[in-house]
Order: structure tokens, then C-alpha cells, then sequence
């Protein structure tokens, strides 16, 4: 294979890229500018080829230039329906639905817009059900040390990046770091010492 692997953005090449661009510089951008992909090779605009192992950091790994997603976005330009809102019913949404449930443990599907707010939907689940068994004390969302949920309020609290919550205090409440590798024995005292953290740091 001629590929050489997908390079990441650096400090100095995205510094340079957010001079000229008037995109906000949320990203480390990578240097080279996207035109086309083929399967999992994306290609630049020097014709160059890389094998991309991000894969759309792992949430759209459906390859690039596949003949039945070319169909069905063509089929959907086809009907005008490219955006209906959540008020009214389409068939495409109600199919796709009765895919993810036929091939997951769930018997419901929330569609969301981005990650972020896939796993605010995730925390409101959690502390509605956790409401639904009876009990208010189980509110706490615990993320890992290091991690990345997204930049929404409770997302960023998950979120283990000091320099990307900072600007942002407060955050949500009731959201705690917690240490990747704690022995079993300190996991409990642990867990109750972050229950009472400042999640807003
Ligand atoms: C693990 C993880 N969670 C959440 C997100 C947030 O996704 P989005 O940028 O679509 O809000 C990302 C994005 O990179 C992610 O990698």
C-alpha cells in the first residue's frame, strides 16, 4: 500500500493555520488540506495518500466514498428532506432507529447532533433512572483522570483538561475526576472522597 499515516496537528502548524483561517481554533489542525477518500485512504490536495487510522476519531468508521452511503444521502437530496425537525416523522429516521435497536441492548434510540451531546444524554439518563429506583443520592458522574467528553457544561466537567475548563467556570456540578489505577481497597473510601469534590475546578 502507497499510504503513509494520517499526521495530527502540532502547536507551531496550528498556530500558523488559525492566523490565515477564520475558523476557531478549537483543533490542532493537521497541515495538509482534505479533497477525497477512497475506502480508508484519504487523499490531500497534492494527491498525496494517507491510511487513516483516526477514522473520523472512531464515530463515523464507514470508510470513505462507500457506494451505499453515496445512494442514500442521493436518495435523501432526492426527496428535499435534508433536514426535518424532531417535531414530525420520517421514515428514514424511524428505520434507522429500528436498526440500532435490533442490533443493541436498547429498546429506544436518541438521535444528537455530537458527541458532546451524546454523553449529556448519557448523564440525564443516568440520574433520571437512578431518580425512577427511588433515590436523589445518586447523582454523581464520575469520568476518568485524562479524559475528553466533549466542551458542553457537564461534558467539560468530565472532561480532565485543565486548560480547556478553566475559561469556562463554574461548570456542572456533581461531576468528579477520578484516578485511572486505584487499588480495590481505596476505591470506596475514594469514591466517597469524590463525591464531596469541587467538580467546578
Ligand atoms: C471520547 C470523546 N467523547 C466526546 C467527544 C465530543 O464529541 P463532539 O466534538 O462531537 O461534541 C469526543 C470528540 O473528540 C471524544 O473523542
Amino acid at each position: 500500500m502507497s499510504a503513509i499515516t494520517l499526521p495530527v496537528g502540532d502547536e507551531v502548524g496550528a498556530a500558523a493555520f488559525s492566523e490565515t483561517s477564520v475558523l476557531l481554533s478549537t483543533y490542532k489542525r493537521a497541515p495538509m488540506e482534505l479533497v477525497g477518500g477512497e475506502g480508508v485512504e484519504l487523499i490531500d490536495s497534492d494527491g498525496k495518500r494517507y491510511l487513516d487510522f483516526a477514522s473520523g476519531i472512531a464515530v463515523n468508521a464507514l470508510g470513505y466514498g462507500d457506494p451505499g452511503i453515496a445512494r442514500a444521502i442521493s436518495e435523501s437530496l432526492g426527496t428535499g428532506l435534508i433536514h426535518a425537525s424532531n417535531l414530525y416523522r420520517t421514515a428514514p429516521g424511524e428505520q434507522l432507529a429500528s436498526k440500532l435497536v435490533e442490533r443493541s441492548f436498547a429498546s429506544k434510540v436518541f438521535f444528537c447532533n455530537s458527541g458532546a451531546e451524546a454523553n449529556e444524554g448519557a448523564f440525564k439518563f443516568a440520574r433520571r433512572w437512578a431518580r425512577k429506583i427511588g433515590t436523589d443520592a445518586k447523582v454523581e458522574i464520575i469520568a476518568l483522570r485524562g479524559s475528553f467528553h466533549g466542551r458542553l457544561f457537564a461534558s467539560l466537567a468530565a472532561t480532565d483538561r485543565p486548560s480547556y475548563r478553566a475559561p469556562f467556570r463554574p461548570l456542572a456540578g456533581a461531576v468528579s475526576i477520578c484516578e485511572r489505577d486505584i487499588g480495590e481497597k481505596a476505591a470506596s473510601a475514594y469514591s466517597m472522597r469524590i463525591f464531596w469534590a469541587d467538580s467546578a475546578l
